[in-house]
């Protein structure tokens, strides 16, 4: 095997060191319980909240429009089953789009058997849905739009703004899954519009297990965990303290460093080396411009994702694609989108981070150079 290289930040983040240093103090003492009001509690108490003011000052909020949770698959849950439990006296209808997260659709689905009707909006070739469209499918009925920030797989960003000013005029709530954006671009709920936005700690370097939901004051919305008084009565639980203190610095660290300017001039290096290299038989996945800026999932045309990655087992990154027994199906974003199989099923998602370098990105296309000119894949 070559040497080990990770592009795929998207999938999860290292832990920051900053946030393994906030997690210390609580690995060997401060093992008091956040709501004890004695000498043991405080530690952890102040702790928890500081970590809700470090995530509220990247989001732009209030910190009690902060609740921790178990990651980003719950924020969403909970926004939409809560919304939706919270709102039924109001309408019943969902829109969402063809390309959010299954931690997005399936909820959605799962509320289809409980009454709800769920429009699921299509999006252009760049994986975009038309703000418009948006505007459109609302009815007298609808009581939450749903519309991720930036796609996992292809890096497509959202009109979020456009969607949340829609949204407001007609009185709906708006939640946005920001799993992918948070660290990476600006996420500053005011500028978005949002009333609900979901963090996933593992994709800006804090640990696997930990995010937040931001509840703008006032949303109608149920607890996700009833029990007692935690997290404002929107969840119950002790809080988990470690890695809520991890996730506090993550937000820290992610503050100073939004934008990713290094990053995205490396990535948009390794698109050109990519195409210097592959020319025609490469093409790519996702908004040319209106894309995160680690992201960058291209099709190599004709060949099989899989197989392309199976032959470099150093380089870890994701496919677009799945074979099995023979048959390749594409992502059902990379057919939302209307990708030709012939092309998707060549999809590769490369997500840069922090520590990606040039040399390691060099070595990618030497390596993708001998496999795809070495044999025919397809
Ligand atoms: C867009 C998006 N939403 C939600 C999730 C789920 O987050 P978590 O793994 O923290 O539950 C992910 C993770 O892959 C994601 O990419």
């Amino acid at each position: 095997m070559n040497r080990e290289i990770y592009l795929d930040y998207n999938a999860s983040t290292p832990i920051a060191k900053e946030a393994v240093e906030a997690m210390q103090p609580f690995l060997t003492g401060h093992y008091g319980n956040p709501s004890s009001l004695h000498w043991a509690g405080i530690p952890a108490k102040d702790a928890v909240e500081r970590a809700r003011g470090q995530v509220s000052d990247l989001l732009g909020c209030d910190p009690t429009e902060v609740i921790f949770t178990s990651g980003g698959s719950e924020a969403n849950n909970h926004a939409i089953k809560g919304v939706f439990f919270a709102n039924r006296d109001r309408g019943d209808h969902i829109i969402t789009t063809a390309v959010e997260h299954p931690a997005t659709l399936n909820p959605c689905r799962f509320l289809e058997k409980l009454g709800a009707k769920v429009t699921v909006l299509p999006v252009d070739r760049f994986g975009r849905v038309d703000a418009d469209d948006v505007r459109r499918a609302i009815t007298p009925k609808t009581i939450l739009i749903t519309v991720m920030h930036a796609n996992n797989e292809v890096g497509t960003i959202q009109p979020i703004s456009e969607i949340g000013a829609i949204a407001r005029e007609a009185g709906v709530l708006f939640h946005t899954d920001a799993a992918q954006s948070v660290g990476k671009i600006s996420t500053d709920v005011d500028e978005l519009g949002v009333d609900l936005l979901s963090v996933a700690g593992h994709k800006l370097y804090a640990p696997k297990g930990i995010g937040a939901l931001y509840i703008r004051e006032g949303t109608r919305i149920e607890p996700f965990i009833h029990g007692a008084d935690h997290e404002g009565g929107r969840r119950a639980g002790t809080e988990n303290v470690l890695l809520t203190v991890a996730l506090g610095a993550a937000c820290c660290i992610a503050l100073r460093l939004i934008g990713m300017p290094q990053v995205q001039e490396l990535r948009d290096l390794f698109w050109e080396m990519l195409k210097k290299r592959f020319g025609e038989s490469l093409t790519l996945n996702g908004h040319p411009t209106e894309r995160l800026p680690n992201t960058l999932n291209v099709n190599f045309v004709g060949r099989i994702g899989a197989e392309i990655l199976g032959s470099m087992p150093g380089v870890a990154a994701s496919t677009g694609s799945a074979c099995h027994a023979g048959a390749v199906t594409l992502s059902p974003v990379l057919a939302a989108m209307g990708v030709p199989p012939v092309e998707g099923m060549g999809a590769t998602r490369f997500s840069l981070g922090r520590t990606t370098t040039r040399e390691e990105l060099e070595e990618v296309v030497c390596l993708l150079d001998g496999v795809i000119s070495g044999r025919r894949l397809a």
